[in-house]
């Protein structure tokens, strides 16, 4: 047995989970060691995107489990290259690099793209252009391209040659750039800011201003991608191609994968021996992935998708009216972000508490914003409750 105090003692104190401990979780469900049962807003940082164990996943992990778990890249892994197809015929990419996660799949793109316009333009174009408050993850790279002192302080030196610029401002951007840009790397809707939207415009400046350039649009979909916006990934809706995209999360509904995805164009310059990763494109992770993306990118799933974006979204304003707490709803798909009014004596701490008491896991976002991410295949009736769920724990408060 072990128990939340043990958490302490034992594990690196970076984190302050919650105090009860979830025992078993099925679709939109999650039940804690005194059977208390949770509607879940929060499938683990948007990542279980299909809800917990799904049969045609438990499925696809089973029948893999019983061939081969393992296979170094020095042989060919017949899983991760029948997802690399998919992934191929489904998106953009004609290339696809297999990572364990969405910040190892952001320093792909990172040494991607670098590799490539310093092969085919000057040894000086290194440069990055990232923007304010973007999360890209936790290594040193993906540190240094937020650039806030709160990611950065005392880890340094950072990585260099990364310039910083203000998200959704177009004003001042173009000085940004020179022949020394390499890349832009982009959040097209940014979540741990508080799901807010990249403008059409902004994107459309920056597409053009690389093309100026030479530089390359690095797109990162760790969190917006599989579904979550409600097209397989957001750079759809913005009729752009990016030259590399970052995925994660969603793609194994759990189990740890990310892809960097990109062009033969872009891809030509890493060859054998440049990159790699121990289980990056893992044989169980992959054959799960695959059957998440055969699921996902149906046109009737995010169909559906949309359809309850405008259910949940309708719900939420309504209980706004009634509680008075947050000053913007914002949402992509099933993914939304409610701003507390800074006027609001509710801090996002107590109302994940309450949330939790009335059974309801919702999550957190920078900026004081709830950020909610339930399962896509949700039904309307836990929309409905788990909303009514919320409006209780928020009126317990205020
Ligand atoms: C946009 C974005 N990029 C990268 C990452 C890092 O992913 P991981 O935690 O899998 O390394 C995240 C994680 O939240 C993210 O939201």
């Amino acid at each position: 047995m072990v128990t939340r105090s043990d958490f302490n003692k034992y594990i690196l104190p970076v984190y302050n989970p919650a105090g009860f401990i979830p025992k078993k979780a099925k679709g939109s469900y999650l039940w804690d060691q005194n059977g208390k049962k949770f509607i879940d807003f929060a499938t683990g940082i948007a990542v279980s995107n299909l809800g917990h164990c799904h049969p045609r996943l438990i499925k696809a992990l089973n029948d893999q489990s019983k061939s081969i778990w393992h296979l170094s890249n020095v042989l060919v892994n017949q899983p991760a290259l029948k997802l690399a197809k998919l992934l191929c015929q489904k998106t953009f990419a004609e290339k696809v690099f297999f990572t364990n996660s969405g910040a190892e799949a952001v320093e792909a793109a990172i040494k991607t793209a670098r590799k490539y316009s310093t092969s085919n333009f000057s040894k000086s174009k290194n440069e990055i252009i990232a923007f304010n408050d973007a999360f890209h993850g936790r290594t040193m790279m993906a540190i240094a391209l937020n650039g806030s002192k709160r990611m950065t302080d005392g880890f340094g030196p950072m990585p260099k040659s990364i310039k910083h610029h203000e998200f959704n401002k177009i004003d001042g951007l173009g000085s940004k750039f020179s022949n020394k840009t390499s890349a832009v790397i982009l959040e097209l809707v940014q979540g741990e800011a508080g799901i807010i939207p990249a403008k059409k415009k902004f994107v459309s400046e920056i597409v053009k201003l690389c093309k100026k350039n030479n530089a390359l649009l690095i797109i990162d979909e760790v969190q917006s991608g599989v579904g979550r916006t409600g097209s397989l990934f957001a750079y759809e809706q913005y009729g752009i191609k990016p030259d590399i995209l970052c995925s994660a999360k969603g793609m194994g509904n759990g189990i740890p994968i990310g892809a960097m995805l990109t062009t033969d164009k872009v891809a030509q310059n890493m060859i054998v021996g440049m990159h790699g990763s121990t289980y990056g494109g893992n044989p169980l992770a992959c054959a799960v992935s695959k059957e998440v993306f055969e699921i996902i990118s149906k046109k009737s799933f995010l169909k559906d998708v949309l359809k309850k974006e405008k259910l949940f979204l309708s719900l939420l304003n309504e209980m706004n009216k009634k509680v008075a707490v947050f000053s913007e709803i914002r949402s992509s798909g099933l993914w939304f972000g409610l701003k507390i009014d800074d006027t609001s004596k509710l801090t996002l701490a107590n109302l994940m508490q309450a949330s939790y008491k009335e059974g309801l896991m919702i999550l957190k976002a920078n900026n004081n914003t709830v950020r909610l991410a339930p399962s896509l295949n949700i039904s309307k009736n836990d929309i409905e409750r788990g909303v009514k769920k919320l409006e209780k724990a928020i009126l317990s408060l205020v």
